[in-house]
């Protein structure tokens, strides 16, 4: 008999109860160093206590006011989003496939806004892991993920991935952008190396696509820098990160929605609780520069120049 709660993921005969920094106590006893970090989620470690107390303080005020209404919060978070990134506006949702949604349809709408109603098409990778959505399912193009949820939604290009052959024969007519991670999480810690990151940057500039960088595994300085594409010194269109798809407006008008009190109040609270660890220095012309110290108590890996992320999935959980 199906149990009540769906089967969905293959997870372990294990509860946890609690956490405390990196350690995570099951609820046989046991403790645990969490390399997983939640499959790198819990960036500030597990029981952090300004993220605790911004949570319980929220909660006792105000959890939910809709997109009918300012959200302070909201503007407050996008703000300095924007301030330290290369991004000109936010939109905020609940998933990273979420993200990776709006991420494609600011692709295309920045297409069609721009006369080109054709260009529709997305380019991603073998190995990428984009969510769990329908559409993302297809981005994402995996044979085991998609089986049985068909028809497979349309307008996804898959290529080899760090072969920028393989991507210039794919670009079209019907082409609006590109998707990419600039390290493969779910697809096994790949790099994408930074001739071939540069490479894309090109391409969508010769070609007027929209590059679209995946960063809701390696983002918010799991590898080192605040985000995974730093490392090739290049900066995408627009960007997906777990709470938000960050969005230069240069290219496209895609309209902006979304934010509700209570989980903005936790995301605020994530980044000033990286304000003890997360540096930004300003640079006349030169936009924003970043130091990240990894808090201690996180259970990511230490920062590396070669961008390996902490805390990553593998086939256990069954994902
Ligand atoms: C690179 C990447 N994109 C998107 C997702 C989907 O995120 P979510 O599970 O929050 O929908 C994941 C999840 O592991 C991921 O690693």
């Amino acid at each position: 008999m199906i149990p009540a709660l769906m089967p969905t993921y293959n997870r372990a005969d294990l509860a946890f109860e609690r956490g405390e920094g990196a350690w995570l106590y099951a609820t046989d006893g046991r403790r645990f160093l969490d390399f997983g970090s939640g499959i790198s989620t819990a960036s500030l470690g597990h029981g952090h206590q300004q993220l605790a107390d911004a949570i319980a303080e929220q909660a006792h005020k105000v959890m939910h006011v809709s997109n009918l209404y300012r959200i302070p919060q909201a503007e407050r978070l996008a703000q300095r989003l924007v301030d330290a990134s290369f991004a000109d506006s936010v939109f905020f949702c609940n998933s990273g496939a979420e993200a990776n949604e709006g991420m494609v349809k600011m692709i295309r709408r920045a297409a069609y806004e721009t006369g080109h109603a054709e260009r529709y098409r997305v380019i991603t990778f073998e190995g990428a892991f984009h969510g769990r959505t329908l559409a993302m399912l297809a981005a994402t193009g995996n044979e085991k993920y998609l089986k049985g949820f068909g028809p497979v939604v349309d307008g996804f290009d898959q290529v080899p991935f760090n072969n920028l052959n393989a991507v210039r024969n794919a670009i079209g007519p019907q082409t609006a952008g590109i998707v990419v991670e600039a390290l493969q999480g779910e697809g096994g810690i790949r790099e994408g190396s930074v001739d071939f990151l540069r490479g894309l940057r090109a391409a969508c500039d010769e070609f007027d696509l929209l590059l679209g960088m995946d960063e809701v595994q390696c983002g918010m300085g799991r590898t080192g820098k605040l985000f995974g594409f730093e490392w090739a010194g290049i900066e995408p269109d627009v960007a997906a990160k777990v709470f938000e798809p960050f969005y230069r407006a240069d290219k496209s008008r895609a309209r902006q929605s979304g934010g509700a009190g209570l989980g903005l109040a936790i995301v605020a609270a994530i980044v000033e609780a990286h304000g003890g660890s997360v540096r930004l220095d300003t640079q006349p012309g030169a936009g924003a520069a970043f130091t990240v110290r990894l808090p201690l108590a996180s259970a990511t890996t230490q920062p590396s120049p070669t961008g390996t992320a902490g805390g990553l999935a593998d086939s256990r959980y069954g994902r």
